[in-house]
Order: structure tokens, then sequence, then C-alpha cells
């Protein structure tokens, strides 16, 4: 019998991008779709949902723009209905920790009677190589509220590895497990880490929320991505979330991997190349 479809949505995002490479890589066929993909998955466009699903047995699932938005239950539940009637059995969804929203969400596919994971992470270390930090890495100044807020980030690859051995192993069948690096980091000393591994000063300058959106909203962002950064950096990020977790060790039998890891991992794979960095590298 061969094996069958797994559905994952997000083909270029930071975790579904690994999750098709790590399942590719074992043989397990899979449909990894977005917006930009054919077949189509647009989140605000459940028509073509279950297109995308058809003949897929498991699915990954990763909501955009973030689970805390309003009206994300209401779509989570929409989509659990639609993977129902497709002929899903198996859903492993990413959550957030620390959002309302998000964990009505998981509630949600919890209660379905589908098979379910979820796995609930911190913040990403590759939102400062692949998200909404690179830019400020590679100008050599990152500012941000919530500086001194310390926060346990987890490398995407370890996200990606655990979401693996959910689709693949039933022994781990409806768990939750709540996935965070090893050690509690302050932006700054992330921005810190990197600076030293990329040889390359970098500043980091803690400004207040309200700084953020107004530079945000003056480069002409819409109200829908203000709502949302004023929720992470406000709700999520007012230390609640300041703790370890051993979600990553409970699924894979390992420890997560550090901060300074990923970012010698990223530089050894070409990330933040600047000229500055390069010519410093040479030396
Ligand atoms: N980043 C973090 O630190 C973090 C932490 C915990 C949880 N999460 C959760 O992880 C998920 C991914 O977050 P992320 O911000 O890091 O993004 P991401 O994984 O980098 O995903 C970006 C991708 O989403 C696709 N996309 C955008 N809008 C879409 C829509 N309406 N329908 C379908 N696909 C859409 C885009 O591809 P196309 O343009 O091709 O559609 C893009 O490639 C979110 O649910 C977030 O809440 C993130």
């Amino acid at each position: 019998m061969s094996t069958p479809t797994t559905l994952i949505i997000g083909k270029n995002a930071k975790t579904g991008s690994r999750v098709d490479a790590l399942l590719t890589r074992m043989g397990h066929p899979t449909r990894a779709v977005s917006r930009s993909t054919t077949p189509a998955f647009d989140w605000e466009d459940p028509t073509g949902w279950a297109q995308a699903m058809a003949g897929c047995r498991a699915a990954y699932v990763t909501f955009q723009p973030d689970l805390a938005v309003p009206g994300a239950r209401e779509t989570i539940a929409r989509f659990i209905a639609t993977a129902r009637q497709a002929g899903i059995e198996h859903l492993v969804l990413l959550s957030g920790r620390g959002e309302a929203g998000a964990q009505q969400a998981e509630q949600e596919l919890m209660n379905s009677g589908l098979t379910w994971n979820v796995v609930r992470a911190s913040w990403f270390n590759q939102n400062f190589s692949e998200g909404f930090l690179i830019e400020g890495i590679l100008a050599g100044e990152v500012a941000l509220p919530a500086g001194n807020i310390p926060e346990p980030f987890i490398d995407a690859d370890d996200i990606a590895e655990v979401v693996v051995a959910c689709l693949t192993q039933p022994a781990l069948a409806n768990q939750l497990f709540e996935v965070t690096g090893p050690e509690l980091l302050t932006f700054q000393e992330c921005v810190d880490i990197i600076a030293e591994e990329l040889q390359q000063p970098i500043e980091f300058l803690d400004i207040s929320a309200e700084q953020l959106l107004q530079g945000l909203k003056a480069e002409g962002l819409p109200e829908s991505v203000l709502w949302l950064m004023n929720e992470l950096f406000t709700v999520v990020m007012d230390g609640c979330n300041s703790r370890i977790e051993t979600g990553v060790e409970q699924a894979l039998g390992r420890p997560a991997k550090s901060f300074r890891e990923y970012v010698r991992k990223t530089i050894a794979q070409g990330g933040w190349q600047t000229e500055a960095v390069l010519e410093a590298q040479a030396q």
C-alpha cells in the first residue's frame, strides 16, 4: 500500500518548507501549498480548501497571519470541518504561546474527534534571518520594544522535526508539545550573539511599542499588521512566556538547539552575507 499524501500549509514558510523537505527526504509524498501554488491555498478563501486537500490523509496546519487575530478560531473550525469531509484523519496544528485566540483554536482541534497534535512554539530564531528582523540585522541596527523581556527562542529546524515525528509516529498521536529553545534570551542578547558571530557591530535600540507602530505605519503597513505587532509586543511579550519548556526533548528524545548553534549554522549556510561581513570573514 502506498504512503498517503500529507498536505502542508505554507510551502515557502519558515516551518512548512522544512517539514516538506524532511518528509520528502524520508520518502513520504507531500503536497505543500500557499496562495502562490497550484492548487492554491488561501486562508481568506475557503472555496479553494477542498481542492487543496483532495486525496490527503494528514495535514500540517500553519495559520496566517497569526492565531491571535480575531476570527482565527472560527476559521480553524471551518478548516477542520472541510478536512473531515475531504477524508483527512490527522491534523498537526502550529500554535503560539500566551495567545488566547491560539489556545481557543487548539481546543477546536482537540475536541474535533480527528487524530490531533498541537505544536505550541515560542518565537522562532528564524525571525532574525528569514523574517521581519532580517533588514535590521543587515542594516546594523535593530529597534524593538520589549528589549529586556527574555524569550526562549526556538530553531524552526527543531519545530519541523517535532512536526514530522508527530506525523510519522503513531505513539505521539493526540498530544500537545510545547516547544521552546533551551535558554532564555532577550532580543538584545540575541542581537549581541549574531553581532559576535558575524564579527560586525549591530546596535540594539529599545523603543516603545508606540514608536514601533508609528514607524511601521510610516512604512505604509496595513492596519491588520499594526494590530498584530501591537498584540505581539504588548500582550505576548509581557514576560508571561519567559519560561523554558521541554516539548522538543519529549518528542525527539534530545534537547533543543541553542541560539548560538542556530547563528553559526545560518552563517555557514550563507545567511546575513553583506559585503562588510564577507570582508570581516576574509581577514
Ligand atoms: N514567527 C514566529 O516567531 C512564530 C512563533 C510562534 C508561532 N508562529 C506561527 O507560525 C505561523 C507562521 O508564521 P510566520 O509569520 O513565521 O510566517 P511564515 O512561516 O514565514 O509564513 C509565511 C508564508 O505564509 C504564506 N501566506 C501568507 N498569507 C497567507 C494566506 N492568507 N493563506 C495562505 N498562505 C499565506 C506566504 O506564502 P504565499 O505568499 O505563497 O501565500 C508565506 O510564504 C503563524 O501561524 C504564526 O502565528 C510564529
